[in-house]
């Protein structure tokens, strides 16, 4: 039997639970996980000069300028193990990047299979990335209240150091939540007159979002 490949692009506001979500889905499905502000983040660890040129504008809040995030999907989309599909986690943040990623995988013969939005207040958000603690290891991803870990300040996973990112204080997730009002949240649009939208309430617990997500997906992952 010849499976085709399945694409699904997780869209939602900073702090929806996109990560913790993409990590589950990429898993169950075996997808390439694709997140451009992990790709972001380990190029601005390891010094390269497109993590010098990105770290200013992540740092403020901003969209870090299309072309650049561009070429770093490109490379992923063009990997051996994005071949049985991806999880775009991030990406797209603007209508030209879903115009850009339309044009990549129509050289794949591949579309968008299906976006899955997930919904949640700004007040909830707030308290959400401002009590995350990332793994700069392994990518593990807690919160002192909800995922606190056993010993405090260090990853369940593999025992490293647990850091808050640079751009989850409080005044930097506030433009955050501009920037996703004026340049992502019209992609909601964009999928919903092709079909391919689904909103799943992203404000429950993280196992019954991925329920619900898993059942959103329905046939289209059959
Ligand atoms: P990026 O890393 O993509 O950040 P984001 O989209 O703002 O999303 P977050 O990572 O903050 O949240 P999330 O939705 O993944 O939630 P998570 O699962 O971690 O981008 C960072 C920056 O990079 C951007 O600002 C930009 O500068 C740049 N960038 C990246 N991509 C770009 C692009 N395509 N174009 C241009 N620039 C780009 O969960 C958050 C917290 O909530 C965690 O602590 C988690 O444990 C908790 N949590 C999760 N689910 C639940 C739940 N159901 N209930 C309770 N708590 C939960």
């Amino acid at each position: 039997m010849v499976t085709r490949a399945l694409d699904v692009i997780l869209l939602g506001p900073p702090g929806a639970g996109k990560g913790t979500q993409a990590k589950r889905i990429a898993a169950a499905f075996e997808l390439l996980h694709i997140s451009t502000g992990d790709l972001l983040r380990d190029e601005v660890a390891k010094d390269t000069s497109l993590g010098e040129e990105a770290k200013g504008y992540m740092n403020r809040g901003e969209l870090v300028p299309d072309a650049l995030v561009g070429k770093m999907l490109a490379k992923r989309l063009h990997s051996q193990q994005a071949a049985l599909g991806c999880v775009y986690d991030g990406y797209p943040r603007t209508t030209a990047q879903a115009v850009l990623l339309d044009g990549l995988l129509s050289e794949l013969n591949r579309r968008v299979d299906v976006v899955l939005y997930l919904g949640v207040p700004d007040a909830d958000i707030l308290a959400r990335i401002t009590g995350r603690r990332s793994c700069p290891t392994c990518g593990a991803v807690h919160h002192v209240v909800t995922l606190p870990p056993i010993a405090e300040g260090v990853c369940d996973r593999c025992g490293a150091a647990l850091v808050q990112r640079n751009d989850d204080r409080e005044g930097v997730v506030r433009e955050r939540l501009r920037v996703y009002g004026e340049h992502t949240a019209p992609l909601l649009k964009y999928y919903n007159a092709r079909r391919i939208l689904r909103e799943v309430d992203g404000a429950v617990a993280p196992d019954e979002v991925f329920r619900r997500l898993r059942e959103a997906m329905g046939n289209v992952s059959a």
